[in-house]
């Protein structure tokens, strides 16, 4: 089990380059099924997700080549839609998104249900539905979905739930189905966007991605193209609360600061300011915090892959903040860990109440899934003493390089095998 070693360090300065999005890349990834021929992929983040996702691609028959430059290149020509294996689905949660495009191309998908992890049950009922509603016909038996179908025809699907997961499989196999397909109450997070994008290159028909209303008229086939994927703004996010956290001055280059208005609005409550400059922004974390309260809602509201980061964030800042997590039923697992470093937080059911604390100290913590081992990056950067997070393996899941981006900032931390 890899750790993160962290000392305190004086307040984080610099630049810092935002890479690839992990949740952008592996819908991208897995629409590349998708295509008759090649697809070269730009931008993309090196992380154990894409690894796994490029091995579940590969027993397609997708012939994966990862380039040094952040390129891979998948060849789908001759991709079949054999059965892919639990072993694989349960490292990769995201590794469902690859049963529309097999539904879509070859009528037929057999794919373990990926289970459920620390941050909750992550059924895909919703998936399912949509994918019935196109046509396809699905029986789930030893802990897999045998799903197919002669001929995908576009229908009108309305998501109980706007589920991103769900959004982009109904997305995907609508893309080469017999008709209109229209998704009402769908997810509009700018990686369905970029997802729409990727296949609108590659010859889909697609209107209405970013809003809550997506249309899909149906094509013969998708041709190759060359893609580059948007920038992580979660790991910006990340970044910018980083800088509060250690009252430091931060350059985020290459982001989209729309990706992040909800996150930016809740810097300025806690008296943070975001600079906008030309391909990125500054954040000034020097200043007295103030305490707010977060509600994680589905874009444009706030992330709920950013609620531990600013609740470790919020520690020290003056006053009592309300954390509220409407997304998912178990995402608090990182604060008995902060309370190991003084922390004052209190859980009750899905809302969790932070007294804020003059310091946290420094202490031996545990990463219970990617997030919340950025939290404890984070509480570890404002930390007195020294902080060593274990199951550092999860934060490799999600963060490119972290640890020489942090030190390039002025931070004392390093990864342990
Ligand atoms: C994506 O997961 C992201 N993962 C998650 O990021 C992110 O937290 C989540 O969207 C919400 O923004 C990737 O993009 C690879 P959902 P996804 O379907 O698609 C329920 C990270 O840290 N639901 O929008 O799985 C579900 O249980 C990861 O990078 C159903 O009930 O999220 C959850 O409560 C973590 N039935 C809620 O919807 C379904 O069929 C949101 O899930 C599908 C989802």
């Amino acid at each position: 089990m890899s750790k993160i070693v962290i000392n305190s360090c004086q307040p984080l300065s610099g630049e810092v380059n935002i890479s690839g999005s992990k949740n952008a890349a592996l819908p991208v990834l897995a629409a590349t099924i998708l295509v008759d021929g090649k697809s070269i992929l730009e931008n993309i983040p090196s992380l154990s997700d894409i690894d796994y996702m490029c091995e579940i691609l590969s027993v397609l028959d997708c012939l994966a080549v990862r380039r040094s430059d952040g390129t891979i290149e998948i060849d789908s020509t001759s991709s079949k839609p054999h059965s892919v294996p639990y072993e694989l689905t349960g490292k990769l949660r995201a590794s469902f998104l690859i049963t529309g495009p097999l539904l879509a191309r070859y009528g037929r998908a057999r794919v373990a249900l990926p289970g459920g992890c620390s941050i909750g049950t992550r059924p895909v009922d919703l998936h399912l539905k949509g994918l019935a509603a196109l046509g396809g016909e699905y029986f789930i038996s030893d802990g897999y979905v045998d799903i197919k179908s002669t001929k995908l025809k576009g229908t009108r699907v309305c998501l109980d739930f706007p589920s991103v997961g769900a959004t982009q499989n109904i997305m995907m196999a609508a893309t080469l189905a017999e008709g209109e397909t229209t998704i009402e109450n769908c997810a509009s997070e700018p990686e369905i966007t970029d997802l729409a994008d990727f296949l609108i290159s590659c010859g889909a028909h697609i209107s209405g991605a970013g809003t809550d209303t997506i249309t899909v008229s149906g094509v013969k086939r998708l041709k190759p193209t060359s893609y580059s994927i948007i920038s992580d703004r979660i790991e910006a996010g990340t970044f910018m609360l980083a800088a509060l956290a250690t009252h430091g001055s931060i350059r985020i280059k290459n982001i989209n600061l729309a990706h992040l208005s909800a996150v930016t609005a809740k810097l300025a409550e806690i008296g943070v300011i975001a600079e906008p400059i030309q391909n990125g922004v500054v954040v000034n974390g020097n200043c007295q915090k103030k305490a707010t309260d977060i509600k994680t809602m589905p874009f444009p509201g706030f992330p709920t892959d950013m609620q531990s980061q600013i609740a470790a964030a919020l520690c020290c800042a003056e006053g009592t903040s309300v954390i509220t997590e409407t997304i998912f039923e178990n995402r608090f697992m990182y604060v008995p860990e902060l309370i190991r470093m003084n922390a004052d937080i209190k859980v009750e059911g899905r809302t969790a109440v932070i007294t804020g604390t003059d310091s946290l100290i420094g202490a031996e913590v545990s990463a219970t899934d990617l997030r919340a081992g950025a939290a404890l990056v984070i509480a570890g950067l404002c930390a007195r003493g020294k902080t060593v997070i274990n199951n550092a393996e999860y934060i490799k899941r999600g963060y490119y390089n972290l640890d020489s981006k942090l030190s390039s900032l002025g931070a004392v931390i390093c990864y342990e095998e």
